[in-house]
């Protein structure tokens, strides 16, 4: 179908009550069992990178590639940054031709984020691209990223953050954290709510992985568009190598366990489509 920005996928999803699953790619058989996941399902999707899967391959690689499976696909993709750590790194990916982005100033002050975020913003828009960016602060560690003083969104900041900055959609921190759960999270569900009420951009759920799917469905239903899954595919991925290895130790072709590690991504974005209700959205 097409290589397109998320502004679209995100407002039909505003729209009709649903997310729109957002799914961190590491390397170019990720990117195809992703978007084979999508077309299984007749669903939308955005692929995200961060910042370090960006320092491993570089970004003219990853536009090329989700933009040639893109273009050949039967479904809408977008290619998003991720958690962009600066204005320059952003501005990179808008000249290369990301097809959205992620300003992260969560760690600044709120003004500092106000202030950066805008900048984005403002550049974003004249180019047509879409700009999510962050308030409160979502806890764990992804990649590099780390944040061990988690806060959680304030409705009123995020008023004024929106209205100052021109962002398109907005992560709030609710009490998920990125990478692995240590036990079951506990979420702040009414403030969800409580943003949404206030805020008519479309609001955006991050660390994923390892929340129950009743739970990301209720997130869904109390205002959540797009909610994002790195750790879970990761892990899905290096299983597949590692279950192909162990059957087969001798093997050094590494089409024979890409392939199952293609094979253990599509299936479990395939469930995440699912919790999303993105199926059949395309
Ligand atoms: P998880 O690694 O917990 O899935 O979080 C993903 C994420 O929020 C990427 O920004």
């Amino acid at each position: 179908m097409a290589f397109v920005t998320s502004q679209d996928m995100l407002i039909k999803a505003d729209q009709q009550g649903y997310a729109v699953g957002a799914f961190n790619v590491e390397n170019m058989e990720m990117v195809m069992a992703v978007i084979r996941a999508c077309e299984e399902l007749n669903a939308p999707a955005m692929l995200q990178t961060t910042p370090s899967t960006i320092g491993y391959a570089g970004l003219p690689l990853f536009v090329a590639n989700v933009k040639t499976c893109a273009e050949a696909a039967k479904v809408p993709i977008c290619l998003h940054l991720d958690h962009g750590s600066s204005y320059d790194l952003a501005m990179q990916a808008l000249r290369q031709g990301y097809s959205s982005i992620m300003i992260d100033g969560s760690k600044l002050s709120l003004e500092e984020n106000i202030l950066l975020s805008a900048r984005v913003a403002d550049a974003c828009r004249a180019n047509n691209i879409p700009v999510e960016a962050e308030l409160g602060k979502v806890g764990g560690k992804e990649d590099d990223l780390e944040v061990s003083d988690p806060g959680y969104t304030d409705p009123e900041d995020a008023v004024r953050f929106v209205r100052e900055t021109g962002v398109t959609s907005l992560a709030v921190a609710i009490g998920t954290a990125h990478g692995i759960y240590k036990g079951e999270p506990r979420l702040d569900i009414n403030r969800l709510s409580e943003i949404d009420q206030v805020v008519d951009i479309p609001l955006v759920l991050h660390g994923a992985s390892g929340v129950p799917d009743e739970t990301v469905k209720e997130c869904i239903r109390r205002g959540i568009r797009k909610v994002n899954f790195a750790t879970e595919l990761r892990i899905a991925y290096s299983d597949g190598i590692k279950e192909y290895l162990s059957e087969d130790p001798s093997v050094f072709d590494p089409k024979k366990y890409g392939r199952r590690g293609m094979e253990k991504v599509t299936e479990l974005v395939k469930q995440k489509i699912l919790v999303c209700g993105s199926e059949n959205k395309a």
